[in-house]
């Protein structure tokens, strides 16, 4: 018979540890009689026996007997897939176990709409969870805001409606995001944390445009009708791909050429810092929305026709409202003129002539890599939004 001496620990200390230890090196139905100084040892050893099925003689010394209900409790459990290689359906009696971890028999299942491997994943998705992670920064530290500038008022005005502008839209992209997240079984776990930095990333650009739209004025500019209805059929959109593919691959393929546009020429040190650092984030939003739309399109050939088909219906929904305000066009000729000055407008105007062509051909290059020809792709990226987003 095996002896176990815990000396002076007690069972309500931690002695229950090695007692299962000790337990674990005898066969079932073998025994283990435990010694120690602690008074209370052969009251707390029959309660915790009892308790797992063991048996126990009250000694003294006490003696507890092996029996197999531990072991029972383990036989009936499930593997929640394989660690390494997410599979191509999770299931709900998994919940939300680490991948590949053993799952206890008798959980209740946990639904998650979105479960399965061809609709949500990318073999690209670690690499593209790490490079996401690595590429945070912090807004108090990463932006000089103490930078001196002096614009005319009218320059300012601009810069305000434009960041306003930029707030709602960012909002719509942190919502849209955050809201799949929660619908995405957690056996695809690199895809919820690509969506979580995802929404973190848009929770800094919304602060930094708002701090900039602050900065000299008491309060941002304008939201309009047409820019806000544009953004709802966003969040409307109830199929995890057809708004990846209308807000990453579209929206915010089209947000890249303005961010780029306002690095460019926007009129303040703090302007161009903010839009440099957002457009950077923005491409790693593009880029994943690219990646897991060519997986499952590979996967699902009537994806396309239904990527084309969400595309039409946005714009036979948009085609009575406004599209890209006259306020935001009006402010990015401005705030790229820099000044009332006939010749400086002009370059302005054409500055966002340019940033539409240079939008129009990022999204038909986008629609290729999706594996659209170049008509379709010029059709389609002639039906999305005017309000850019
Ligand atoms: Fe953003
Ligand atoms: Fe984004």
């Amino acid at each position: 018979m095996k002896t176990l001496d815990l000396g002076g620990l007690g069972l309500d200390r931690g002695g229950h540890l090695l007692v299962r230890r000790a337990l674990a090196e005898v066969d079932v139905g073998g025994r283990v009689q435990v010694e120690g100084a602690d008074p209370a040892l052969g009251v707390h050893l029959r309660a915790w026996a009892r308790g797992r099925g063991h048996g126990f003689e009250p000694g003294p010394p006490p003696i507890v007997i092996r029996t197999s209900l531990e072991d029972q409790r383990w036989s009936g459990a499930v593997a929640a897939g394989d660690a390494a290689r997410p599979s191509e359906r999770a299931s709900a009696s998994w919940g939300l176990a680490a991948r590949g971890a053993r799952v206890e028999a008798g959980l209740a299942p946990l639904e998650f709409p979105l479960a399965t491997r061809d609709q949500i994943w990318t073999d690209d998705a670690a690499r593209l969870y790490a490079r996401a992670a690595a590429a945070q920064w912090d807004p108090e530290t990463a932006i000089d805001w103490g930078a001196p500038f002096e614009l005319p008022d009218a320059v300012e005005t601009a810069v305000v409606q434009v960041m306003t502008y930029l707030i709602e839209n960012e909002v719509a992209a942190l919502i849209v995001p955050a809201r799949f997240l929660a619908r995405i079984h957690p056996h695809f776990r690199e895809i919820l944390q690509i969506l979580a930095v995802q929404a973190a990333d848009e929770a800094r650009h919304i602060e930094v445009f708002t701090r900039r739209a602050l900065l000299k004025r008491p309060a941002p500019g304008l939201s309009t009708v047409g820019g806000q209805t544009s953004l709802r059929t966003l969040l409307e959109e109830p199929d995890f791909a057809l708004a990846s593919f209308l807000l990453s691959v579209l929206g915010e393929g089209s947000f890249l050429s303005l961010l780029w546009f306002l690095a460019e020429h926007g009129p303040d040190p703090i302007t161009r810092q903010i839009t440099t650092l957002a457009a950077q984030d923005e491409a790693r939003h593009v880029a994943f929305g690219l990646s897991h739309l060519q997986h499952h399109a590979e996967r699902e050939p009537g994806l396309r026709a239904r990527m084309a088909n969400a595309v039409e219906q946005r714009f036979a929904a948009l085609q009575h409202t406004a599209g890209l305000n006259e306020e935001v066009f009006d402010a990015l000729v401005l705030l790229a003129a820099g000044s009332w000055e006939p010749g400086a407008i002009a370059r302005g105007f054409d500055a966002v002539v340019a940033l539409r062509q240079d939008m129009d051909r990022g999204r038909r290059t986008r629609l290729a890599r999706l594996g659209f020809d170049a008509e379709e792709a010029e059709r389609l990226s002639s039906l999305h939004t005017r309000n850019f987003m």
